[in-house]
């Protein structure tokens, strides 16, 4: 089978990489892949849908896999389809529940879903009255795409006014924030949980935990993740079947009754509280950083988990996982996530002291230049530790971050604390 998937980052480095130890898999393309992809697959500089629909006619190619959300949400699966070409991903329609947080957040209401009580307005005078409602802190967010970064959790009354003053004006994310929803600060911890759905049946994947704060402890501002890892035990038999009544099984039926069935990976973003799940948010796509966590996990070859969710084909899949942990420290640099940084150049230290089999890298903001690697802002790369336990995929994890330099490079320390709050 020859595949090609669509994305540049380190979440489609991780498919990419299990393509490749998978021996049904002749010939990966990335488009537009990065630095390092081209290791194992070939690069295209393609990013117009039907010149890349052309494309996958020419080469013959069996199956695309769409990495990032922007491409879904506007409409590549769509033209896919017109044109007969096997896709995995989400219609245009179906990712409004990532696209649009106004639309995701009527839809659970509409469908009686658990999320956190809110209002949506382009008005600041009605933002202003709701917010002088809610206990602090409270959260503001722009309706639209914004890289991760719409979403403000506010100290005081004040500050949510000065946000959505902010965003209503155009002035911090443009027309994404032109409209807004106000909501109320749910305390508790929270899952990624991963459904990969074919319009009709879903396969539910082991929960991850991401660390979307910048610094540790959970301080700093909000990014697009610092680290993962999975399965967690911060969820049980119990709470997997909640999710799935209440929000999975739900969230299904509510999209084929809106005639939007949904297929693709559907990503729920849950805080759980007291036991119960509350959605924070769909999204239509893999979590980046915990792809990264989550491919090395996969048992059965990954081109077939693609290949039957992308042909209506996922009862008959029966998906494994190995019986172990997997833990990703992300390495951003210098800036991140506030501005770019100047390229650095990335050294390896050749004595890597753990097997190899159970560390790897997954490369992300990386530029090939002269055989040398650099760092060219965002999160860089990932350093991925697997083990027999979250402990043991840790610290194998750190030590490749030991072994990997470059200037200006951050990372957290406490990926994966809040499993190993007993066991330091
Ligand atoms: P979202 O893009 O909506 O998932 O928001 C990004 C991050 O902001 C989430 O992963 C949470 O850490 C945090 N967040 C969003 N909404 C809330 C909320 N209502 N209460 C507490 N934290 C939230
Ligand atoms: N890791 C969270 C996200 O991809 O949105």
């Amino acid at each position: 089978m020859d595949i090609l998937i669509v994305g540049s980052g380190g979440r489609e480095y991780s498919i990419a990489l299990a393509l490749d130890k998978d021996k049904d898999v002749q010939n990966v393309y990335m488009a537009p892949g990065n630095g390092a992809t081209n290791k194992f697959a070939k690069n295209i500089d393609i990013s117009d849908f039907e010149k890349l629909a052309d494309f996958v006619e020419e080469k013959k190619i069996d199956l695309t896999i769409v990495g990032p959300e922007a491409p879904l949400v506007d409409g590549i699966v769509d033209i896919f389809k017109k044109r007969g070409l096997l896709i995995f991903g989400s219609s245009k329609e179906a990712s409004k529940l990532e696209g649009s947080k106004i639309y995701m957040k009527n839809f659970l209401k509409r469908y009686n879903i658990p999320t956190a009580s809110y209002i949506q307005t382009d008005d600041f005078e009605k933002a202003a009255r709701f917010i002088d409602t809610l206990k602090e802190p409270m959260v503001v967010k722009a309706d639209g795409l914004c890289g991760g970064k719409g979403v403000i959790i506010a100290q005081s009354a004040e500050a949510a006014k000065n946000a959505a003053k902010d965003m209503l004006s155009g002035d911090s994310f443009g027309d994404a924030g032109r409209s807004i929803i106000i909501e109320e600060f749910l305390d508790g911890y929270e899952l990624s949980v991963f459904a990969i759905c074919d319009g009709k049946d879903y396969k539910i994947l082991p929960a991850a935990q991401d660390h979307k704060r910048l610094l540790d402890g959970d301080k700093g501002p909000n990014t697009g993740g610092m680290g993962a890892y999975a399965p967690t035990p911060l969820i049980d038999k119990e709470l997997y079947k909640k999710i799935e009544k209440r929000v999975i099984e739900p969230t299904l039926l509510g999209m084929q009754k809106e005639g939007t069935p949904f297929e693709g990976v559907l990503f729920i973003g849950l805080m759980v509280m007291d036991g119960e799940p509350v959605v924070l948010e769909y999204n239509v796509r893999f979590g980046d950083p915990e792809c990264e966590v989550l491919m090395p996990l996969l048992k059965t070859p990954a081109s077939q988990l693609f290949f039957k969710a992308a042909s209506k084909d996922l009862k008959n899949l029966n998906l494994e996982f190995y019986d172990k942990f997997a833990v990703a420290v992300v390495v951003a640099s210098q800036n991140y996530p506030y501005k770019s940084s100047t390229p650095s150049e990335i050294i390896i230290d050749k004595s890597i002291h753990v097997e190899l089999e159970e560390t790897h890298i997954s490369y992300a903001g990386v530029v090939q230049e002269d055989g040398k690697l650099y760092a060219t802002g965002g999160r860089v790369l990932l350093c991925i530790g697997l083990g027999d336990s979250i402990k043991e995929a840790r610290d194998r994890a750190y030590m490749l971050c030991g072994q990997i330099h470059f200037a200006g490079k951050q990372f957290r320390h406490d990926i994966a604390y809040q499993a190993l709050k007993n066991d330091r």
